[in-house]
């Protein structure tokens, strides 16, 4: 950055290069495309200006106080911590939804399975959606939003997800969303028997020799519980779920899995095995990235 003058403020464009070469040089950072660094500290100034990043003004000048937060977040950015916990929330299919540590951050990719599911409710007559392993509840959020009518569920084994996603069930004054801590679906109610129009699963799929693979900031924010279910190829709870969801779907119901591309194959065939009729959603880049069973 250039000197400045006792008074002078720092413009938008100085302090975004200063950012960007900051975090460029952070080893804590997956530098997974070209352009991480640079995006960051976009979204960072952004956020200590408290202005969305398409409204950044590069020529402009920021006061003393946002300087202050934007380099103190920049600093956590490169220690490791992601955006959207220094930010405390994401942007999910339309919906702004809170994040906390210890609970998965969901991901822009997983609104296909979102859209998804809304595309395999729409057309049916009283929908009852249950998404498995909720979390944040992106998935249950978007659906009991874009579907009022709908009944949804979002089950998972973590009160702290649960209560994280109740949290954002309230925000969105989602009165059809009902959240229950859970094993699986071992606290459903059993009215939802033979009732379920579709199950919605993002499982923790990565096998558990993999997880030391997998980049430091993810495995350091991301709890364990959340990445792998211990198993060998990280589909034991799909296995699990294909297990039981014939007992609670409707006729023609169907479970929506999504999990990296790479799993897409293993999971098709697991259905197939359990009498699912099986299609696939591709993501813009056409990656297979959900895969849909249809039972009976
Ligand atoms: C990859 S995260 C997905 C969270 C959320 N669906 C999303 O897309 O952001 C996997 C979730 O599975 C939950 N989970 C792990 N084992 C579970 C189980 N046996 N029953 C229910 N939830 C489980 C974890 O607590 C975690 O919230």
């Amino acid at each position: 950055m250039q000197p400045r003058t006792r008074g002078e403020h720092a413009s938008a464009g100085s302090l975004l290069a200063w950012g960007r070469d900051r975090l460029r040089a952070s080893p804590a950072i997956d530098h997974w495309h070209s352009a991480i660094a640079r995006e960051d500290a976009e979204d960072l100034l952004a956020l200590a200006l408290g202005v969305a990043v398409e409204e950044l003004e590069r020529d402009g000048t920021v006061t003393p106080r946002v300087e202050r937060r934007f380099r103190e977040s920049v600093e956590r950015r490169a220690r490791g911590e992601p955006v959207a916990l220094i930010r405390g929330s994401v942007d999910f299919a339309g919906l702004r939804l809170r994040v906390r540590p210890g609970v998965f951050v969901p991901r822009g990719s997983t609104e296909l399975l979102a859209q998804q599911a809304v595309a395999a409710l729409r057309r049916r007559r009283s929908p009852l959606l249950v998404d498995v392993a909720c979390g944040a509840a992106p998935v249950a959020c978007a659906v009991a939003a874009a579907l009022p009518a709908a009944e949804v569920w979002g089950v998972d084994i973590d009160p702290a997800a649960v209560r994280l996603a109740r949290a954002n069930a309230r925000l969105h004054h989602l009165a059809n969303l009902h959240l229950r801590v859970s094993d699986l679906l071992s606290a459903l109610p059993s009215r939802l028997r033979g009732e379920v129009a579709a199950f919605t699963l993002h499982p923790p799929y990565v096998g558990r020799e993999e997880i030391r693979g997998l980049p430091r900031e993810i495995r350091r924010y991301e709890p364990r519980h959340t990445l792998t279910d211990g198993s060998a190829d990280g589909l034991d709870l799909v296995r699990a779920l294909l297990g039981e969801a014939p007992g609670w779907l409707r006729r023609g119901g169907s479970v929506l899995i999504e999990v990296a591309p790479y799993l897409s194959r293993s999971v098709q065939s697991l259905m197939r095995r359990g009498g699912f009729e099986v299609g696939v959603a591709a993501d813009p880049g056409g990656l297979t990235r959900v895969i849909r069973g249809r039972f009976g």
